[in-house]
């Protein structure tokens, strides 16, 4: 176990939805897996005016059920040793006089800003810490998705942070990228012999891309109201992890090699006509259904949000790569609110035997299958063919599985313990490079225009369903369908 360089940690939102859920429990289990030194400190920032001790009792309430079994006492006390708690406006310079004394103690040491704020504040927050001559060579900065709403604003934010951090100071998250099994889709791949070969359009039939959550607004309603599935989790989540399946492999592990090679991909997306818009992209909005055996309400009645918005709550699109290795395999993306299910998987559909010498009803259509699962489980599953016991050669799918949890009992870290973890330490690879953000933005905007043109409102499902019945006719177009076995 290595442990972690003395660090601070400064927690701009520190009494947000983010710090509370992920980035305070991510530190403690760090703190109770030893790696974090006693000298390094974790400095939350945020507007509400309250002591230290009020602040540690409401990170404990509120953290607590995110840390489950993992919570106890003693190492509660030791976490709460290394915090502070600084009440600040961070659009304001003569506030952060108590937070400069206090990094001023340690001027040497690794500095994390984390901004778990608001985009519009990146900026100005950027702008007073250079001001307070709080930004070293050994300070870096966090950044949250989504960075701006569109080409243009993400350069705007990206520019103003810039004056103040090299590009090697920014750590722009993509929390999809820490999970364990994307790691593990790059062991597959690069670790392995036996996928490369297959891994192209000769033996690749489909991609499929799902990212369903069964929530619905829980609270940031005024938030996603301006944002929208596109924006919250196409953008960003779900084109990562298109770049982790379809680049090529990288000459090493070092942050530009890994970077290079994703941005290759999004380079090498078929730009969207409007025409295309139309065709091979679906957005839709949760009307009153059921989630997890309750009924609950749509999109338009949650809080926050406007009673005629045209924002989706879903969004499923047919994306093309112009390359050798791709050209013409077509990679399907869904992501929604209120669906049936949390499932986050990858799967990819391997073409049909060319010449099925048991003949078609035998086979019955079936072809080799990987579905990589995040979500609910964490596992990797290739199916293949083989025959049923008896005695007629009748076929049927089997799968080799390998479950994560079974295969290996060590404590699986939550993508935000890795990537805090891999910041502090100043690793780059897993963080998205300024031109790759760019690039994912350049290729979401004209949908995003379309849409805005159009007088078409998103198509309606119900909450509760795999959203609407135009997601199917995405694919059956191509004679294909969404992957069912769950
Ligand atoms: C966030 C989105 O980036 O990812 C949220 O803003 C979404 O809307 C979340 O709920 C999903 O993350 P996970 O790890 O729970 O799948």
């Amino acid at each position: 176990m290595k442990s972690l360089p003395d660090f601070d940690m400064v927690l701009f939102g520190g009494t947000g939805d983010l710090a509370m859920r992920k980035l305070l429990p991510a530190l403690y289990q760090q703190v109770k897996t030893g790696r974090v030194n006693p000298a390094s400190r974790i400095l939350a920032a945020a507007r509400r005016e309250m002591s230290k001790a009020e602040f540690l009792a409401l990170a404990e309430a509120t953290c607590r059920p995110f840390l489950g079994e993992a919570y106890d006492a003693e190492t509660w006390n030791a976490f709460a040793a290394r915090v502070d708690y600084f009440p600040m406006d961070v659009r304001k310079p003569e506030s952060y006089g108590p937070l400069a004394a206090a990094l001023g103690v340690h001027p040497e040491r690794i500095r994390v800003f984390y901004y778990s704020t608001a985009p519009e504040f990146f900026a100005t927050m950027s702008a007073n810490l250079g001001a307070a001559g709080l930004i070293s060579t050994r300070s870096r900065v966090v950044v949250e998705k989504p960075l701006g709403h569109d080409l243009d604003s993400s350069r705007t934010i990206n520019d103003a942070i810039g004056e103040h951090f090299a590009e090697r100071q920014i750590f722009r998250i993509d929390h999809y990228l820490g999970k364990e099994p994307v790691q593990n889709l790059l062991a597959l791949r690069f670790g392995n012999v036996l996928f490369e070969p297959l891994w192209r359009r000769e033996w690749v039939q489909d991609v499929q891309i799902t990212v369903a959550e069964q929530l619905g607004m829980e609270g940031r309603g005024d938030f996603y109201d301006r944002t929208g599935a596109l924006r919250d989790m196409l953008q960003n989540h779900l084109l990562q992890l298109l770049c982790i399946v379809a680049m090529e492999p990288p000459t090493g592990s070092d942050p530009d090699a890994v970077r290079d090679e994703k941005l290759k991909v999004l380079r090498s997306l078929k730009p969207f006509t409007a025409a295309d818009v139309a065709t091979k992209t679906v957005r839709g909005q949760y009307q009153a259904g059921a989630a997890a055996g309750m009924p609950v309400a749509a999109y338009v009645e949650e809080s926050g949000v406007d009673a005629d918005s045209r924002t989706e709550t879903f969004v499923a699109v047919k994306a093309e790569i112009d390359t050798w290795r791709w050209a013409g395999v077509p990679f399907f993306l869904r992501t929604g609110k209120r669906m049936p299910d949390k499932l986050a998987e990858i799967v990819i559909n391997f073409r049909p035997v060319p010449h099925p010498i048991f003949g078609e009803s035998a086979h019955g259509g079936r072809a080799n299958r990987l579905i990589i699962r995040m979500q609910p489980d964490e596992s990797m599953r290739l199916y293949l063919v083989a025959k049923q016991p008896g005695e007629a050669m009748a076929l049927q799918p089997v799968n080799l599985n390998l479950d994560f949890a079974e295969s290996f009992r060590d404590r699986r870290l939550e993508a935000y313990e890795r990537l805090l973890m891999d910041a502090i330490r100043g690793k780059l690879t897993l963080f998205v490079r300024r031109d790759e953000q760019e690039a994912a933005w350049r290729w979401v905007e004209p949908i995003l225009d379309q849409w805005e043109a159009s007088e078409d409102r998103p198509r309606n499902y119900t909450a509760g369903s795999w959203g609407p019945a135009a997601s199917s006719a995405l694919l059956s177009r191509d004679g294909l369908a969404w992957n069912e076995e769950y």
